[in-house]
């Protein structure tokens, strides 16, 4: 089974095929970091522009890379939400005209479900797992109990992580995409530097708006001096990581999972991928997707839409929605 498989629910334009779902045979990212860097973040009408200007262009490239033709493809894929609708309806209606046109399926795929998906590239992994979704607009521990059998059990009750590294990078000066160069920053600080809060919240709850505060107060307090950027990232860093492996890890041994799996943009953090592939030693089977396959790419909707895609009797007629 070959699936081409397209992603354009946010600024990343992206075509990739892939075969069984776990064999990818190009994966094609456009990525529109550089148009958006000088608003120091996505402007939804210029991102679903930029998308129109891209598609055809990495679908082109995806075919060549992968030395097929529309017709050897078994399905079309795209994301259907949640995202940016202007943005997702290009994908979405890229993706219908192909399986029209080319009389072949046409596949819906939900972008949360993707990211999980992204652990089956290259694995043989399979559910139950516990997964700790970690994205730029979601924080969730979801159980997975089989392919499309899944319930979240904890979620943020203000900010995500992958906003919350953006919002403290901002503070701290960094130019926007923020999470990655904070991380790359933290790797050369004191994680010790500075005592960060943890939420006190319930164990199925994760807050991040307190220390967004504190991270912020922290820098008011420095006014005049030269920002210690690389403790402050260190320690910043050491405060969510410690509370996601701590929340994660309580669940698992609450409900009897020894497979934790990471999905989502910042599961490309280094710090975080740290203190969970050293919870092997303690008896866990941990994945996390290559950094390739963490942030937003289309490699992981093939991979959705052969093992979870949105059941509908008429996916012709799936319409983009904003929110899940
Ligand atoms: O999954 P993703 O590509 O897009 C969404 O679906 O949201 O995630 C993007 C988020 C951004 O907030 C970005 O700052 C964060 O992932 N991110 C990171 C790292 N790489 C990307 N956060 C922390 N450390 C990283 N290395
Ligand atoms: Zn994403």
């Amino acid at each position: 089974m070959l699936i081409l498989g397209l992603e354009t629910s946010c600024d990343e334009t992206a075509c990739a095929i892939v075969k069984d779902g776990r064999e990818v045979l190009c994966n094609i990212v456009a990525s529109q970091i550089k148009t958006h860097e000088q608003y120091g973040g996505v402007v939804p009408e210029v991102a679903a522009r930029e998308h129109l200007e891209a598609i055809n262009m990495v679908i082109d490239e995806a075919l060549k890379q992968s030395g097929k033709k529309p017709e050897d493809i078994d399905a079309f894929a795209s994301t259907v939400g949640p995202g940016l609708v202007g943005c997702l309806l290009v994908g979405l209606n890229a993706a219908k005209a192909l399986s029209l046109v080319c009389n072949k399926p046409f596949i819906g795929v939900n972008h949360l479900q993707a990211h999980v998906c992204a652990n089956f590239i290259d694995t043989d992994l399979k559910p139950p797992f516990l997964c700790l979704l970690v994205s730029g607009g979601h924080t969730q521990i979801i159980k997975v109990e089989d392919f499309d059998r899944q319930e979240i059990i904890a979620g943020t009750i203000d900010d995500a992580v992958g906003e919350v590294y953006d919002k403290a990078a901002r503070l701290m000066g960094l130019p926007y995409p923020g999470g990655v160069m904070l991380d790359r920053l933290a790797q050369e600080g004191n994680p010790k530097a500075f005592k960060l809060p943890e939420a006190r919240v319930g164990k199925d709850e994760f807050s991040f708006s307190g220390l967004k505060t504190a991270v912020l107060r922290l820098i008011q307090s420095m006014e005049g001096k030269e920002l210690p950027v690389k403790d402050i990232a260190a320690s910043f860093q050491e405060t969510v990581s410690n509370t996601l492996l701590n929340k994660t890890l309580a669940l698992a041994e609450e409900l009897n999972y020894k497979t934790i799996v990471l999905a989502g943009g910042v599961a490309a953090n280094s710090e975080l991928r740290r203190k969970f592939f050293a919870q092997a030693e303690n008896g866990y089977s941990i994945f996390a997707p290559q950094m390739k396959y963490c942030t937003d790419n289309a490699a992981m909707v093939a991979s959705c839409a052969c093992f979870n895609p949105i059941k509908s009797n008429e996916p012709l007629n799936l319409e983009a929605f904003s929110r899940d």
